[in-house]
């Protein structure tokens, strides 16, 4: 190789060659309406992570990624419109974190190809998250297998150093750090960071049933469902057989285990105190946390309604933050078609 790309004049004031000290990414595909498993596992940590960041937060909607499985167009719009609105109206600030479509940054695929000459198949091999998704009935396509390498892809377009996702991912991310490091080492360069995986106390939420809360498994409640449909699901809730009167051990009992992600502390404890002491019975605590549920995501409810009445902002939203991804991916693009050795873009792309 004969000289190494400079970036340090054409930023435009922008990130430099290094990138930024720490930038925070992660994206949620619209493959369905939103759940509690995917508020604690991975929402909550996102709109915390906004105000650590401010400036320096890229959430998206994964919605090339959702191709994989969505394959009716106008459900895509819906599901796309629909997580648009549930981060909106929990709190994502516009000001603070750049949001926006994955697909309205095509850059990300280009990305993909580049990243995919230096990734090894025996790599992909081993993902276990397309294994699961074959085996529940998924079409084996390419999308579906080269998926790990679109979403090092969406990281490393922005040099994103810190991803805060729920348990499930972090093979995904260690695929990614592997794809950074095959990358710089195949360029002897040091342009992509190698990710951190940001996991919470919440990695995994059970379901009704006590398998992981996932929409593959019919065992969510929504994070906007109504409080009829809360107390049918919370009635669902699996229980083990102990009798009224004998003590449940709260460390194996689901309807704990939800409770406590809604409840203080002081209301946890007591619930806590209660089962082993023999004093609660399922009647109880599952109404307990019905309530708490309901009352939870109360004050975004409002929120949600008047954002659904103005969908034009919500879509001015996702085009701004679009503009300001693309700044961040042009950057990190032009810099690695330069090391690989592609030619300088032709296109300015301010058209798109
Ligand atoms: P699902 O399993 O319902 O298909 P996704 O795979 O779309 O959900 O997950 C979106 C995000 O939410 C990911 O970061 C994932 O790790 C997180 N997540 C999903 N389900 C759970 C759960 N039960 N507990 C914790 N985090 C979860
Ligand atoms: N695969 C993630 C999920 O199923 C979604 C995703 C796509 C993502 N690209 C990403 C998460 C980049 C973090 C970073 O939830």
């Amino acid at each position: 190789m004969t000289a190494k790309p400079d970036s340090s004049n054409s930023s435009g004031g922008m990130a430099d060659a290094s990138g930024p000290a720490e930038r925070v990414l992660s994206g949620i595909q619209p493959t369905g309406v939103l759940h509690i498993g995917n508020y604690f596992g991975a929402i909550k940590q996102h709109l915390e992570y906004q105000d650590r960041y401010a400036g320096e937060a890229f959430y998206f909607i994964a919605d090339y990624h959702a191709l994989t499985t969505v394959k009716d167009p106008e459900e895509m719009g819906r599901l796309v419109r629909g997580v648009a609105l549930d981060y909106l109206a929990l709190g994502l600030d516009p000001d603070k974190a750049t949001f926006y479509r994955q697909s309205d940054l095509p850059e990300v695929c280009e990305l993909t190809w580049i990243l995919g000459c230096v990734t090894g198949v025996g790599l992909l091999d081993r993902a276990v998250a397309y294994k699961d998704k074959v085996r529940q009935g998924i079409a084996a396509s390419v999308g579906l297998y080269i998926y790990p390498l679109l979403q090092a892809a969406d990281i490393l377009i922005v040099r994103s150093s810190l991803v805060p996702v729920g348990q499930d991912q972090a093979q995904h991310l260690e695929i990614t750090r592997d794809i950074a490091g095959s990358f710089n080492a195949a360029y002897d360069c040091d342009l992509f960071p190698r990710p951190k995986t940001i996991l919470n106390d919440a990695a995994v939420v059970p379901g009704m049933d006590g398998q992981k809360m996932s929409k593959s498994y019919d065992n969510t409640v929504p994070i906007f469902a109504s409080e009829d449909e809360i107390a049918a699901r919370v009635k669902r809730v699996k229980t083990s057989s102990t009798p009224l009167g004998e003590p449940i051990d709260p460390g194996t009992d689901i309807v704990y285990q939800l409770y406590r992600l809604f409840a203080s502390q002081e209301d946890a404890d007591a619930m806590s105190r209660a089962y082993r002491a023999g004093e609660m019975g399922y009647g109880a605590s599952k109404g307990l946390l019905q309530a708490a549920m309901v009352s939870y995501f109360e004050p975004y409810r409002d929120r949600r309604h008047e954002l659904e009445g103005d969908l034009d902002y919500v879509e001015d939203v996702l085009r701004q933050g679009a503009e300001r991804a693309r700044e961040e991916a042009r950057l990190t693009l032009d810099l690695a078609r330069e090391y690989v050795g592609l030619a300088a873009r032709t296109t300015t792309g301010a058209a798109r």
